[in-house]
């Protein structure tokens, strides 16, 4: 019995310690052996021999268990070793985040208004008719809605098609003079190469006294906004239509890609573009019950200034989280 406690203390790993458990306690090991040759002792003989097997029994396992604590423990210690890590070495591999374009472009849109001393609303996706539209002054039955037609809940209630209701909300709870701009998701009925069912907007309303705001005022800021956003580019202003405002523009920059020399994105006319505006209609003072006011308003697509200003082909390509397009803009 005596070479086993040597065996023990020799192990080198815990592989080979558990080898020598089972040949000491296995069903054909040692001490199985031993307890079969008390059979043919006489009783006298018995009572001693049970005695010094079990005193081994008790204290090999004893010796094992001690033993096997030590090896686990220095098993572990050269694991933790060979697998150790340095977290202060650079990885050429490593990639960091970013914000995609459409988010980056509103930061920077918000950015200019906030440095101007407009506040920023939200409003609601969820819209009702009245704030969507008629409060707009876009009726029922007036055929501008059929320019944005869009997902309709039961209850006059929609997905709202514009930013234009943030207006009327802040308008309804807050006395003039204004200065907000309402960045948020709106929603209409398209899909192709420029039109997704989902796109960003954001809208913009100054109110003042009556006589204090003019088209001056709208053009000058919208001009500083437009060199903010896009650089050295022209910008101009072409009578357009708006149910909320009369007068009412778009606005066009001379063409990013091309410099105003005319080219396939611009339709060969040098201009793109990107916002429409105006002085607020009196019928959108009406409905939310101001008077002896002026105002001008405004509104953009954020997809549309996201796409000209890193020169993106396909609107689509925006909302497919298209690793290869994102790894771009980090
Ligand atoms: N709501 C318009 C649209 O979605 C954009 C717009 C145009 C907003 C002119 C305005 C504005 O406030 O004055 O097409």
């Amino acid at each position: 019995m005596k070479e086993w406690y040597d065996s023990i203390k020799e192990a080198q790993s815990v592989d080979k310690l558990e080898e020598i458990r089972i040949a000491i306690f296995g069903k054909k090991g040692v001490l199985a052996v031993e307890f079969a040759k008390m059979k043919s002792a006489s009783n006298e003989e018995k009572a001693q021999l049970a005695k010094d097997l079990n005193t081994y029994k008790s204290s090999l396992m004893n010796e094992l268990t001690a033993r096997k604590i030590i090896l686990q423990t220095l098993e572990l210690q050269e694991l933790m070793k060979a697998q150790a890590i340095d977290v202060s070495l650079f990885s050429a591999t490593s990639e960091t985040g970013a914000l995609h374009p459409v988010m980056e472009t509103m930061d920077r849109i918000v950015e200019y208004f906030s440095a101007m001393n407009f506040s920023i609303k939200t409003g609601n996706m969820v819209e009702d008719d009245f704030n969507n539209f008629e409060a707009l002054n876009l009726p029922k039955y007036h055929p501008a809605r059929d320019m944005q037609d869009t997902f309709y809940f039961k209850d006059e209630l929609l997905l709202r098609t514009h930013t234009s209701p943030v207006q009327i909300r802040t308008m309804m709870n807050t006395k003039p003079p204004i200065r907000m701009i309402a960045p948020g998701a709106v929603f209409r009925r398209d899909y192709d190469l420029t039109h997704t069912p989902m796109f960003h907007q954001v809208e913009g309303l100054l109110v003042d006294e009556e006589g204090k705001v003019s088209f001056a005022n709208l053009k000058y800021i919208l001009e500083d906004f437009l060199k903010y956003m896009f650089g050295d580019v022209k910008v101009r202003f072409r009578p357009s239509f708006f149910p909320f405002t009369e007068p009412s523009a778009e606005v066009d920059i001379s063409c990013v890609f091309c410099k105003g020399e005319g080219c396939r994105v611009c339709s060969k006319t040098g201009w793109l573009e990107v916002l429409g505006c105006g002085i607020v209609d009196p019928n959108v003072f009406e409905a939310v019950k101001y008077e002896n006011v002026s105002g001008y308003a405004f509104g953009l697509g954020v997809e549309r200034f996201a796409m000209l200003i890193h020169q993106i082909g396909d609107l689509r390509a925006l909302f497919e989280g298209d690793i290869k397009l994102l790894e771009q803009f980090q």
